[in-house]
C-alpha cells in the first residue's frame, strides 16, 4: 500500500536526472558485455585466479589492463556512486515543499519514535560514507525519505528483477508460524522490511531498531500514515535496552553486510537473549562467498570496495550458520543465494 505521502512524484528536472541515471546504468550493458569478454579471455580458469581476495584483484586489473571498456565501465560505476544520493537528494529538494503538510500530517499517527541523541553509535558505522553517499545514512536532514522514496523506489527497484518490495514479503513470509505475538526487526531503517512485517503478520505487534535517526524519522511517518503502531527507536541493534524473552520472532534484512563481523556475533548473541524460549530467527543478507564462483566473488567484491560497503568483504566471508549456532540457536538453516536467509529457533527452556 502507498499513501499520498510516499513515492513523491518529482518535477520535471528531478524526474529527468534520475530517469538519467536509471537509464544510464541500463545502457551500460553493452560495456559490461565487452568486460565479461574479455574476462572470458583473459581468464579461461577462473578456478585458478588466487585465493587471496586482494591478489585477486591486482591479477584482474592486470588481465583487464588493455580491454578498452573496462575504464569505461569503472568510470560508470564511479560516477553512479559518487552521484546517486546527490542527484536523489537534489530531486528530493524540489519536491520538498510540497511534502511538508504531509510529513507534518504524518507526525501524527499510531506509531511512536523514540530517539538518543546521546548515542555514542558505532565506529564503524558512525561517519561512514554508506553507498559513497556523503553523510551515509545520516547525510541529509530528510535521508530517510530520500533513501526510501527515491534512492529505492526510483532507482534501484528499477534494477532488481523481481523487485525489491516482493523480495523482503518473500522473506518475512519464511518465519515458520502463521503468527507472531511480537516481531523485532534489527535495522528496520526506513521501514520497507518492517512492511513486509507487518503485511504478513498484520496482528503482531511490530517494533524496529536502527543507528540512523534519519531513517527511523522516515520509517515512523511512513507508519503514522498508514495507521501502523510500529514502535521505533535509535539504538544499536548489538545492545539494546528491551528486556529479556521479549520476542517470538528476531529479523532483519540486509544488515550484516554493513557490519564487522565481531558486531555480527554480538547481533546473534542479542536476538538469542530477546527471544523467548521456543521463538524464531530471520536473519537475511547479501549472497555468502563461499556460495559464489572466484569471478562472482571477485566481481562482489570490488563492488563492494568501490561502492562504500567497507565491512562487506568481512561479513560476507562469515559463516553464519556457525555463528547462529554459537549463538546458541539449534535447528540452524539457510538458504540462497540472494537475499542469503538464515533461519534458527532458540530452545524452549
Ligand atoms: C541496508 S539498510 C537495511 C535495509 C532495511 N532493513 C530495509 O528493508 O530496507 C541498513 C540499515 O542498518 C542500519 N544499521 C547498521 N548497523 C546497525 C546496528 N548495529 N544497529 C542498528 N542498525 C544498524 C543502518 O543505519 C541502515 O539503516
Amino acid at each position: 500500500m502507498t499513501t499520498p505521502f510516499q513515492n513523491p512524484r518529482l518535477r520535471q528536472r528531478g524526474r529527468a536526472s534520475v530517469d538519467f541515471l536509471a537509464g544510464m546504468a541500463a545502457a551500460s550493458g553493452p560495456v559490461r558485455a565487452s568486460v565479461d569478454a574479455a574476462i572470458a579471455e583473459k581468464v579461461p580458469s577462473p578456478d585458478a585466479l588466487p585465493d587471496n581476495l586482494d591478489e585477486r584483484l591486482v591479477h584482474m586489473d592486470a588481465a583487464l589492463a588493455d580491454c578498452p571498456a573496462w575504464p569505461v565501465q569503472q568510470l560508470l560505476g564511479d560516477w553512479h556512486g559518487r552521484m546517486h544520493g546527490r542527484i536523489s537528494a537534489e530531486a528530493f529538494e524540489e519536491v520538498e515543499d510540497d511534502l511538508a503538510p504531509l510529513f507534518k500530517a504524518a507526525e501524527q499517527g499510531p506509531a511512536t519514535l523514540r530517539l538518543d541523541p546521546a548515542m555514542k553509535a558505532p565506529d564503524y558505522w558512525d561517519g561512514v560514507h554508506f553507498h559513497r553517499t556523503t553523510g551515509g545514512w545520516e547525510g541529509h536532514a530528510n535521508m530517510g525519505y530520500i533513501h526510501g522514496e527515491i534512492i529505492h523506489k526510483k532507482l534501484v527497484g528499477r534494477f532488481f528483477p523481481g523487485g525489491i518490495f516482493q523480495q523482503r514479503r518473500d522473506v518475512a513470509a519464511m518465519a515458520p508460524r502463521e503468527t507472531y505475538k511480537r516481531i523485532l526487526d534489527m535495522g528496520c531503517s526506513s521501514g520497507h522490511f518492517t512492511t513486509a512485517l507487518t503485511e504478513t503478520y498484520p496482528q503482531a505487534q511490530i517494533v524496529g531498531v536502527d543507528l540512523s535517526a534519519r531513517m527511523l524519522e522516515h520509517a515512523w511517518r511512513t507508519a503514522n500514515a498508514n495507521g501502523w503502531n510500529w514502535q521505533l527507536s535509535q539504538q544499536a541493534a548489538e545492545a539494546t535496552d528491551f528486556e529479556d524473552a521479549s520476542f517470538d520472532l528476531v529479523a532483519s534484512y540486509i544488515i550484516l553486510h554493513e557490519m564487522p563481523a565481531d558486531a555480527i556475533r554480538k547481533v546473534f548473541a542479542e536476538a538469542f537473549r530477546l527471544l523467548e524460549p521456543g521463538g524464531d530467527l530471520l536473519m537475511s543478507d547479501v549472497t555468502r562467498y563461499e556460495d559464489m564462483d572466484k569471478l562472482a566473488v571477485w566481481k562482489a567484491d570490488r563492488g563492494a570496495m568501490f561502492g562504500g560497503e567497507p565491512h562487506w568483504r568481512e561479513s560476507a566471508s562469515l559463516d553464519l550458520e556457525a555463528v547462529a549456532r554459537e549463538a546458541g540457536f539449534v535447528d540452524v538453516t539457510s538458504s540462497g543465494p540472494y537475499p542469503y536467509v538464515i533461519q534458527g529457533r532458540k530452545t524452549e527452556a
